[in-house]
């Protein structure tokens, strides 16, 4: 990512870091609000934030009239991982460099802070956009999130990751996971910020076929670490996948495989931006950084 990117990149994590923070006050009973802000400010990279920013700017809304929505997008996703990690799931220690939710405060605390999330998310929509933003665009965002939340998005594609452990499955079955466990998040960020900028529904087509591409490369990105990368480095426990044969891209066609498809993705993914005039240095800048980190990775 060129500079120019990376400064405006950090400029909106930090206005979702400070507003993530804001938006969750503790109060009783304590340790369920703790629980929230343990997992939810505990670092990540806050991709999905910065893309819903990037793309409503970008359109013409303002910072202010995106950023509700910005930081429900990373609780969703904070949720996905509190409940990712979860015995019965992934089983996962470490999450961000920082011991996992369940391990600091209980299988129990884990599970209903994930289910807060849930709730917690769209009421802060509802309850923090500014009034410039008309009621029929909050129902399209809210109709956004809920299918990327629910049974039509990462219920779905977690379910099939889970039951596809130790099996054969088919390429369809595994873009099928890709596609509803990522892709679903990432075209909920680009959609919500089109949404609140009120762009055509060509643009939004074009920016959601981008948000798929991106969801597929960015999973079999995160499976290539899986197998490549270090726990200080990936701030979790690498080896995991192959430890529960995880049906990954990796595991079904080589670490070599893995990486051109990832460099295939993304070269599509950034056609997509050029021929619909998508002039974003962060969103070019995101497949960039994902091409420079492949070629570091054996
Ligand atoms: C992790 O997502 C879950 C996947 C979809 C692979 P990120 O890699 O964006 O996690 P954080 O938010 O930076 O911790
Ligand atoms: C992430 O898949 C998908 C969701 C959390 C919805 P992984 O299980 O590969 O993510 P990590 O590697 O634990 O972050
Ligand atoms: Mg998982
Ligand atoms: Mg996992
Ligand atoms: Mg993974």
């Amino acid at each position: 990512m060129n500079e120019a990117a990376k400064l405006k990149f950090n400029r909106f994590r930090e206005i979702v870091d400070e507003h993530l923070d804001k938006y969750i006050d503790v109060k009783y009973p304590d340790k369920i609000y703790e629980s929230m802000k343990y997992s939810l400010l505990a670092g990540g990279k806050r991709l999905r934030p910065v893309i819903a920013c990037e793309v409503a700017t970008l359109l013409g809304a303002s910072i202010e009239e995106i950023l509700p929505t910005a930081c429900a997008i990373e609780m969703l996703h904070c949720q996905s991982l509190i409940h990712d990690d979860l015995p019965c799931m992934d089983n996962d220690d470490y999450r961000r460099g920082k011991l996992t939710n369940h391990k600091v405060f209980g299988e129990y605390t884990a599970v209903l802070a994930g289910d807060a999330f849930l709730s917690y998310a769209p009421k802060l929509i509802l309850d923090k956009t500014p009034k410039s933003v008309k009621p029929t665009q909050l129902m399209k965002v809210l109709n956004e999130f809920f299918i990327a939340a629910g049974v039509d998005g990462i219920i779905s594609g977690q379910m099939v990751d889970i039951d596809s452990e130790h099996k054969k499955i088919s390429k369809e079955t595994l873009n099928y996971i890709y596609e509803y466990k990522t892709a679903k998040l990432f075209e909920l960020a680009v959609k919500a910020g089109a949404i609140i900028a009120k762009a055509p529904k060509k643009k939004i087509d074009s920016l959601t076929l981008f948000a798929q591409l991106y969801g597929h490369l960015f999973q079999i990105y995160d499976d290539i670490l899986d197998v490549t990368s270090t726990l200080e480095s990936l701030g979790k426990t690498p080896g995991k996948d192959a430890n529960v044969e995880k049906s990954t891209y990796v595991a079904m066609y080589g670490l070599e495989e893995a990486k051109k498809q990832v460099l295939f993705l993304s070269n599509q993914a950034c056609d997509i931006l050029e021929k619909s005039n998508i002039n974003s240095e962060i969103l070019f800048g995101i497949l960039e950084d994902i091409v420079e980190g492949i070629k570091k990775c054996s």
